[in-house]
């Protein structure tokens, strides 16, 4: 019997506690200021709309209605379609691998807020002393034993979620994590707002400079953040809505995730602007030279306007490495479940078994991520993971469903629970748009990456990871699952239908 959530409400909670991530709180802020800053709203929106929202109604209706994870629901429509769900499944557990780390040091900070033992110059702090960083990615540099507690604690607290299982575990996971997040983004808002300086953040947040506009590489960045952050392509909104029964509404729901998701992505973004705009302020450079500190603004730039408040620094602090480890957590066991359901639906698992199979590799390789290169890994994984990964799994999907099979037949299935009806609008932003526009970003990333490689990385590197997407691809693929993975639900659309 396939398990199912406790109630509407688990799923949506669940839903947004997946969206709702790093990718917000660490990533958008500074994916937006060095991408044009207020210029990037508007590719940004019309990302949303385009592809997010319609790709996020297309994966929460195929998950609930083929039910199965992505594997599984791709095998069932057609199994040439197979191959996608996999190659989503192992993004997801590349992602996993990273996501971890940044959890771990999320959780050095919270202990570091007591007291701002960060110091003065928060540079040493978080690279030579938290990561004890090397050189370059080529010097390993072994594990950074001082990283090894926080690293089994997020460790033994993913466990437990995972074990617990959808009811027991993520369910009760989210409604803990979620109000936690919420109360303490709340208070950094307000705290931002009323900084010295912070309408200057804001304002290089909202100001659009339209000349950005025209770079194509706006446009690739902002549909990378939208889906990375609603946490689309990548197997877990599939693997998530096959937990659901058959008459939920999912069109309204697919809209409020999304709405939160984004809202919730630019209320955190006004709060976290507002303190670049203060720290701008109090350092007297602009704000730009304080936004485009990428990784390390997390880590860096907050811990030092951390330590200049005026007042309750330790706890202003805390409360903001609390927002990420909660947003963190949330996203990282959806990220996880994806992999589970993959694997559970393929070889008909009990559920502890699939959560030892995934969790036990994963555990293995998020070592490297610990190690005095650990940071150079993140980095180079985040990108091959996002620049490629997942921009060219969300452009076979729009492919293999807009134009393979016929997604007349989804928006049906959509349509037959919804309280509105979707329009012809959504079949045409998948087939056309988001085609066109994730097409030409796979394809630039691609040759931009061959060509050029990634920042200062050896280009193998990279190589590796993108060969362990494509050679574990084609392996899950090829192994032969049970008989009932490939059997879809009597009442789902079929391929020769
Ligand atoms: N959607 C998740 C995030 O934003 C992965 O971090």
């Amino acid at each position: 019997m396939r398990a199912q959530w406790n109630s509407k409400l688990g799923f949506i909670l669940a839903a947004i506690g997946s969206a709702v991530g790093l990718g917000n709180l660490w990533r958008f802020p500074y994916i937006a200021a060095t991408n044009g800053g207020g210029a990037f709203i508007f590719p940004y929106l019309f990302a949303i709309l385009t592809a997010g929202i319609p790709i996020l109604i297309l994966e929460y209706t195929l998950g609930k209605t083929y039910r199965s994870g992505a594997p599984g629901t791709l095998a069932r429509i057609n199994t040439k379609f197979e191959f996608l769900g996999w190659f989503q499944v192992l993004i997801s557990f590349l992602i996993t691998v990273y996501y971890f780390a940044i959890v771990v040091w999320v959780l050095c900070y919270i202990g570091k807020s007591f007291g701002c033992t960060w110091g003065d110059d928060t540079n040493t702090s978080f690279f030579s002393d938290t990561l004890q960083i090397t050189d370059s990615i080529t010097q390993v540099g072994g594990i950074n034993v001082s990283l090894l507690l926080p690293f089994f604690i997020v460790w033994i607290v993913v466990a437990i979620i995972m074990y617990g299982g959808i009811n027991k575990g993520i369910d009760i996971a989210c409604k803990i994590c979620l109000p936690i997040l919420l109360l303490c983004v709340i208070v950094i808002f307000f705290r931002g707002i009323t900084l010295p300086g912070a309408i200057d953040g804001i304002a290089y947040m909202f100001t659009p400079d339209w000349s950005a506009i025209a770079k194509p590489d706006v446009w690739v960045a902002a549909y990378g953040q939208v889906f990375f952050s609603l946490s689309i392509a990548f197997a877990i909104m599939i693997s998530y809505s096959s937990y659901l029964p058959k008459e939920e509404d999912v069109v309204n729901t697919a809209f409020l995730t999304a709405c939160t998701n984004h809202g919730f992505e630019i209320f955190a973004g006004i709060g976290i602007f507002s303190i670049i705009g203060y720290m701008a302020y109090a350092q007297n450079c602009g704000v730009e030279d304080v936004a485009a500190a990428g990784v390390g603004l997390a880590f860096v730039v907050f811990p030092t306007a951390i330590s200049t408040l005026p007042a309750l620094n330790s706890l202003f602090g805390v409360l903001f490495f609390v927002s990420l480890f909660t947003a963190g957590i949330t996203s990282l066991i959806s990220i996880i479940q994806a992999v589970i359901t993959g694997v559970q639906d393929k070889w008909e698992l009990s559920h502890s078994k699939a959560v030892t199979v995934v969790l036990v590799p994963a555990f293995i390789v998020s070592f490297l991520f610990v190690t005095r290169a650990g940071l150079y890994f993140l980095d180079l994984a985040d990108y091959v993971a996002n620049n490629i990964g997942i921009v060219a799994s969300g452009v076979i999907e729009v492919i293999l469903i807009g134009w393979f099979f016929k997604p007349e037949k989804i928006r049906a299935a959509a349509n037959e629970f919804s309280n509105f009806s979707i329009g012809k609008w959504w079949t045409w932003c998948l087939k056309i748009v988001t085609v066109i526009v994730l097409g030409y970003t796979t394809v630039s990333n691609l040759i931009t990456y061959f060509k050029d490689g990634y920042d200062v990385y050896p280009l193998w590197i990279g190589v590796i990871f993108i060969l362990f997407l494509v050679i574990g691809t084609i392996v899950l693929t090829l192994v032969k699952g049970k008989p009932s993975f490939y059997q879809k639900p009597d009442d789902a659309p079929g391929y020769d239908d």
